[in-house]
Parts: structure tokens; C-alpha cells; sequence
């Protein structure tokens, strides 16, 4: 149901590849919800994705972009001004690679120039739009901008490569431009920290779907799927949130704010009146725990989602 709180606003979204990415969510939801929007991915992404469909969709223009290369941000941004007749309101960064989870290789044997590449992709490319839009003064007073991290960029998480150090520059990006704008500009500028979503470039890590079973159990009401995470983003374009700014947002269902808790699950339900405090946490410490063998029935729906979508995904990202 729409309420129309971006009604009259304008803005970019990069990243939607496909209908699993969270931008194409949050482009579809800026749109219900009164916007326009220009869409851009890279040249590949248009030719290998699905992202024409979506422009289609929301009656929006398509620009190529590689958003690590300031001369197509600029252009971006001239063509988007074009478009819009004048500045904008929101922007949607959800871009994220890294080469060295992509072809396999560990924490502790990375090839850097493939650290290099994760670092421009996935956080100076922030850097970067962040400048333009400052230089050309393309954002209208009261506007937004988002980023998309997880939560490996401020907490320490095997698996996760090159990227957590990718996230924790986004974060810091998002902190020190956030307080240039906001101060010159009175442009918010936030991170949201999402939870481990099925998504392509999520599904590309190698345990995501164990991840996500696991996620989904610690987090008091659950892992947010796509859908909460563009409600998420569509609310910190609006004006509600207007004095919102150079934050690290947890859309995670409450696990970043747990220690120790124990696993949901029937059993717990049923004990919970008479064994508050029964905690199943020792468990995910026992040789052989199997998230499998827990599995609810929501979330074997977006892990048997995730695999459907991505049958052969090699190792990506999220
Ligand atoms: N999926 C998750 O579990 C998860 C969790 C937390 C945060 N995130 C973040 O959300 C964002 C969106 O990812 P997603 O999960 O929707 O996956 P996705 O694969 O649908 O989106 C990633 C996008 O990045 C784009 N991209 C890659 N290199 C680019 C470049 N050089 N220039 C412009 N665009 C480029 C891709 O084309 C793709 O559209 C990413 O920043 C990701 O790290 C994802």
C-alpha cells in the first residue's frame, strides 16, 4: 500500500541487477511511493541482468555508469539533472564486488590488485559519488543518500574476505562526507547494515545459505529480506527522517545487538515459560551442529529461493 511519502522527490539508484537485488526493491518501492528516478549499473550489468525490464517497469531512463570511474559519475549526474530539469533528492549506492571472493581466494593469500579493485568497487566508488554530487551541487537541501554495508565492516566475521575492510571504509566515507554535507549542504548521508540477504551477489559466498539459516534463528523477529530492506531505504529518503544523518543503520531483525542468545525454535517456545534462560547457544559451539537441522520454514524459503535463483553462482559477495 502506498503513502505516497516520496511524492515529488526525485533521485538515482544504482545496483539493481535483478529482481533478487535489493536496488531493484527499493526502486520499485521509491516509485509506489511517489518518485522518479533515473536507474544506472555498469555496461555489463545492463547487457547481462535484467535492470531494462525495471526501467520499463518504473518509466525510467537507464544510464551506464561504472561507478568507479569519475567521468561516468559526472556524466550520470549532468544526464540525471537533465532529466529532473534541476538538482534531485535521494541517491541509492547498493554497488558491491570483490574479485578475490569471486575467484576463491582466502583472508590470508589475496592478490592485491584484486584488494585494490574490492576497495574502488565497493567503497571509494562512495568516495567518488559522494565528490561529484558535492562539486556539482546536484542534491537539493533535505536530501538522502544511502549506502548499503554489512555488518562484517565493524565486527570481525570469517569468511566474509576483503570485504569487511571494504565496508568499514564505507562506513568511515559515509561518517566524514556525511559531516561535510550535512553541514554545507543539510544532505543526510547513511549506511544501512543489512542482513544477509538472497541476492546474487550474496548468494555467492561460500556458506551464505547456512549463514542465513543461522542469522535468521539469532535475530529476535528474523533476518530483513529485500522487500525491509527497500522499505528501510524508501523511509530514510522521505522527510521522516530528516534529521537522520552519517549513521550506520542495522535493518537485521535485532542481531547486532546480541552477545549471546539462544536458538529459536518449537522446543524453545513450548520451555519458555517454565526454562527462561535454557540456552541452545552452546549448541552452534558442538562439533557437528548443522543449521539444517534446525531449519524453519521461513527461511528454508529464501535459502531454497537464494539456490533457485543462482543454481551455479560461483563466489561472490554480499
Ligand atoms: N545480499 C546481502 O546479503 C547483503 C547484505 C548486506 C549488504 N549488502 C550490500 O547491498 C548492496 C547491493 O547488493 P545486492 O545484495 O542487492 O546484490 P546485487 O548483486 O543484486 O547488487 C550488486 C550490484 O553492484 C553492481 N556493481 C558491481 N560493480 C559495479 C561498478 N563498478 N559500478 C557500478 N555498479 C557495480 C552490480 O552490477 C550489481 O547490480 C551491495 O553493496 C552489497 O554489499 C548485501
Amino acid at each position: 500500500m502506498s503513502h505516497n511519502i516520496l511524492k515529488g522527490k526525485k533521485g538515482i539508484i544504482f545496483g539493481a541487477l535483478n529482481e533478487q537485488s535489493i536496488a531493484w526493491k527499493a526502486a520499485v518501492k521509491a516509485v509506489e511511493e511517489g518518485a522518479e528516478i533515473v536507474l544506472t549499473n555498469t555496461a555489463m550489468a545492463v547487457r547481462l541482468g535484467t535492470i531494462k525490464e525495471l526501467a520499463q517497469q518504473c518509466n525510467a531512463p537507464l544510464i551506464e555508469a561504472d561507478a568507479t570511474s569519475v567521468a561516468d559519475l559526472e556524466n550520470l549526474t549532468d544526464k540525471a539533472m537533465e532529466h529532473f530539469g534541476g538538482k534531485f533528492d535521494f541517491v541509492l549506492h547498493a554497488v558491491g564486488m570483490s574479485p578475490n571472493i569471486r575467484k576463491g581466494k582466502p583472508y590470508t593469500d589475496v592478490n592485491y590488485d584484486f584488494f585494490f579493485k574490492t576497495l574502488d568497487i565497493s567503497a571509494l566508488s562512495f568516495h567518488k559519488l559522494l565528490q561529484t554530487l558535492y562539486k556539482k551541487d546536484a542534491v537539493n537541501e533535505g536530501g538522502s543518500i544511502v549506502a548499503l554495508t554489512y555488518i562484517a565492516g565493524d565486527r570481525a566475521m570469517l569468511g566474509y574476505g576483503d570485504m569487511a575492510d571494504a565496508k568499514a571504509m564505507l562506513q568511515s566515507v559515509t561518517r566524514n562526507f556525511g559531516l561535510i554535507m550535512g553541514r554545507e549542504r543539510k544532505v543526510r548521508v547513511n549506511t544501512i547494515s543489512q542482513s544477509p540477504t538472497a541476492t546474487t551477489a550474496g548468494s555467492g559466498i561460500a556458506g551464505m545459505s547456512r549463514m542465513l539459516e543461522f542469522t535468521d534463528k539469532i535475530s529476535p523477529i528474523g533476518n530483513a529480506d529485500a522487500e525491509d530492506c527497500a522499505d528501510y531505504i524508501t523511509m530514510l529518503f522521505s522527510d521522516y527522517t530528516r534529521k537522520v544523518t552519517m549513521q550506520n543503520l542495522y535493518n537485521d531483525g535485532g542481531f547486532s545487538a546480541i552477545f549471546l542468545s539462544a536458538l529459536k525454535n518449537k522446543q524453545d517456545e513450548h520451555t519458555a515459560g517454565k526454562n527462561q534462560g535454557s540456552c541452545r547457544a552452546q549448541e552452534f559451539g558442538k562439533a557437528g551442529w548443522r543449521p539444517e537441522a534446525h531449519r524453519g520454514p521461513a527461511l528454508q524459503g529464501q535459502a531454497d529461493r537464494s539456490r533457485a535463483a543462482h543454481p551455479a553462482s560461483g563466489r561472490r559477495q554480499f
